[in-house]
């Protein structure tokens, strides 16, 4: 949600800041526009639209400086439109600042300064920031970083925010509060941005900002300190660990398909050095101090948004079935702001790509002050979910840069299931199955693999179905999040209309909505729901609906009942939703793409919603 970077050092800082730009993109994409200090001026640039027109704008624009700071936008208040874009500028033109975040008390502060005879551009909250730095800047005479500090106790809401000043060219400040922001330290230079994606190019070395800090860098270093008291701290740098290549799409059309592709090694990854086929165990180092109070909990929450809500709602099926411990699973924003039934006897466990997504990091302060344990599953290292949680587990998908998760997903159903392994082993759940369920994880990566080697089949269904405006999902048991997650990645990408249901629901509502001309995805493994399902796939044929099943055995009854089959490899049926999964991706994309949809970055979206 906004993308911001800034570039302190020697270089002419605005290819690096184009260039991290274009990383951030993912995070916001209808307006961008950079500020550079150069020759003791403050150059700046700002377009609607995204990187692109700002990088060709670059082109015919004398814009040359060593500091700069650059800023991909997510609407929140007011239009994507060339004002409403980032930077914003002071009344004098020497100021510019950058904002991620939503500033709660902007309009109270607005008046009070249009009183004073400010004059506003812009229709946005951020604006205010910058204009508030300026008056006590030039009023109150403090240094700019004194006055960026003042100015921010004034502010209300979220922010991770980078400013500079022309008077001050040898200066540049960000702060932190609900909005994450990491420090990249160069030789001698600095980068500054919501993620390590515009910084590992550059620099390995990191420092990761926390809530309600402050950075200073100057020409001989920075300066990290508290914002309420100027309390200066000292931090520890930290590596990033993933490669260049990891961020880049390589030969792949879209980042989409390279991370629907990498599944065939993310999987196996994720449970590297944690699965214990022989014992039929998981190990997770991350929960091992604190596996006998998960162990005594009287219940567990499941918090998160999106994608990762879809996975939380699989880890319900199997933590309840293997650990018998009972789950509720909740989207966060609707857990923030009632009455949940936590205490010191619950685990509230926070599901996160991002680990920055604000509705779920307020879930956890809250259920942090209801004195739950908090686990966080997370994919992105450092991330503020991973370091506010009491324990957790790192997806280690590896950076997922397409807006629609689908790697990750995947990820976070592989930990869920290994912590149902291990918290099943602990209450009663025998050796012998235990080897099962691991046996089955350990060989998903093959399974993962024939599936990707022929999608031909996909693909004709994609073609058969671009004209059509609905498609309905549905799927049983530990398959109806799978049918939720498949209607999900749909509608994002490819803006057709598209619904999960629980299949036997079906009848008690969606089917008053089938006809000829709507395509049904049935989730029909052959395991216990398997009859049932027949049942459903009847009920809907009759009523003379495309049918489309996904399934690991083709049967007679199948083929006389479908249009098509999507077949994928036989597998334990707690696995299953990690192989179902991804045909459906497949799906969403090709259908997306042949409707001409800009798949990585789907309109209206973004991939870390920081505000709420
Ligand atoms: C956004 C993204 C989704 C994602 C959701 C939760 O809406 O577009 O793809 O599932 O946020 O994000 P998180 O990072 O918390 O998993």
């Amino acid at each position: 949600m906004c993308g911001i970077v800034g570039y302190f050092g020697n270089r002419d800082s605005v290819p690096i800041l184009i260039n991290g730009l274009k990383r951030l993109e993912y995070r916001g994409y209808d307006s961008a526009g950079l500020a550079v200090i150069g020759d003791d001026q403050l150059h700046w640039l700002k377009k609607a639209g995204k990187v692109s027109v700002i990088e060709s704008a670059a082109d015919d624009h004398v814009l040359n400086g060593t500091v700069g700071i650059a800023h991909t936008r997510w609407a929140t208040h007011g239009e994507p439109n060339d004002v409403n874009a980032h930077p914003h500028l002071d009344q004098t033109g020497n100021i510019a600042l950058i904002h991620n975040g939503i500033i709660e008390n902007y309009n109270v502060i607005k008046q009070v300064l249009e009183k004073e005879g400010v004059t506003f551009q812009s229709e946005t909250d951020s604006e205010i920031l910058v204009q508030l730095i300026s008056k006590i800047y030039y009023k109150d005479g403090l240094s700019f970083p004194e006055a960026v500090q003042a100015a921010l106790q004034e502010a209300v809401g979220a922010y991770g925010i980078v400013v500079i000043c022309k008077d001050e060219p040898d200066v540049m400040v960000a702060a932190r509060h609900g909005s994450p922001l990491v420090l990249g330290i160069g030789e001698g230079e600095y980068f500054i941005a919501s993620d390590a994606s515009p910084i590992v190019e550059h620099t390995r070395g990191v420092v990761y900002l926390d809530e309600g800090e402050m950075v200073v860098l100057q020409n001989d270093g920075y300066t990290i300190s508290q914002m309420k008291d100027k309390k200066v701290v000292t931090k520890d740098i930290s590596l990033i660990e993933h490669d260049l290549e990891a961020i880049e799409k390589g030969n792949f059309p879209h980042f989409m398909l390279k991370e629907i592709y990498d599944q065939v090694n993310t999987i196996t990854d994720t449970m590297r050095g944690r699965l214990q086929v022989e014992e039929g165990n998981a190990f997770l180092g991350g929960l091992a101090d604190y596996i006998p109070r998960i162990e005594k909990a009287k219940r567990c929450y499941i918090t998160a948004c999106g994608t990762s809500w879809h996975a939380g709602i699989i880890g319900k099926y199997l933590l309840e079935e293997y650990a018998g411990i009972p789950v509720h699973v909740e989207y966060a924003s609707e857990f923030r702001y009632r009455r949940t039934i936590v205490d010191n006897e619950t685990v509230v466990i926070a599901i996160s790509q991002s680990g920055e997504t604000a509705d779920t990091l307020a879930a956890i302060k809250k259920a942090k002050e209801q004195g739950a344990l908090t686990l966080g599953i997370c994919n992105v290292v450092g991330s503020s979910i991973a370091r506010n949680t009491d324990c957790g587990v790192y997806t280690h998908a590896g950076p997922e840069i397409g807006v629609a998760s689908t790697k990750a997903f995947t990820a976070q159903v592989t930990v869920l299931s290994m912590l149902a392994l291990l918290l099943g082993r602990k209450k009663g759940l025998s050796k012998q199955q235990g080897i099962k369920l691991a046996k089955a994880l350990a060989e998903i990566g093959k399974d993962v693999e024939t599936i990707l080697s022929d999608t031909y089949n996909i693909e004709d269904i994609a073609e058969e179905h671009m004209q059509v405006d609905n498609f309905l999902y549905l799927g049983r048991g530990v398959n109806f999040p799978v049918a939720l997650e498949g209607a999900l990645k749909l509608k994002e990408i490819s803006y057709i209309h598209a619904e999960g249901y629980p299949a036997a629901e079906m009848k008690h509502g969606p089917i008053a909505l089938i006809d000829d001309n709507m395509p049904v995805v049935f989730i029909a493994p052959h395991d216990k729901t398997y009859d049932k399902v027949l049942s459903n796939i009847q009920e809907v044929y009759a009523r003379k609906a495309r049918i489309i099943i996904l399934t690991d055995k083709k049967s007679k009854d199948l083929e006389k009942l479908s249009d098509y089959i999507i077949k994928i490899p036989q597998c334990h049926p707690r696995v299953f939703p990690i192989l179902a999964s991804i045909p459906l991706q497949l799906l969403a994309y090709h259908l997306a793409v042949l409707r001409g949809c800009d798949v990585d970055m789907p309109r209206n979206l973004a991939k870390s919603v920081t505000v709420e």
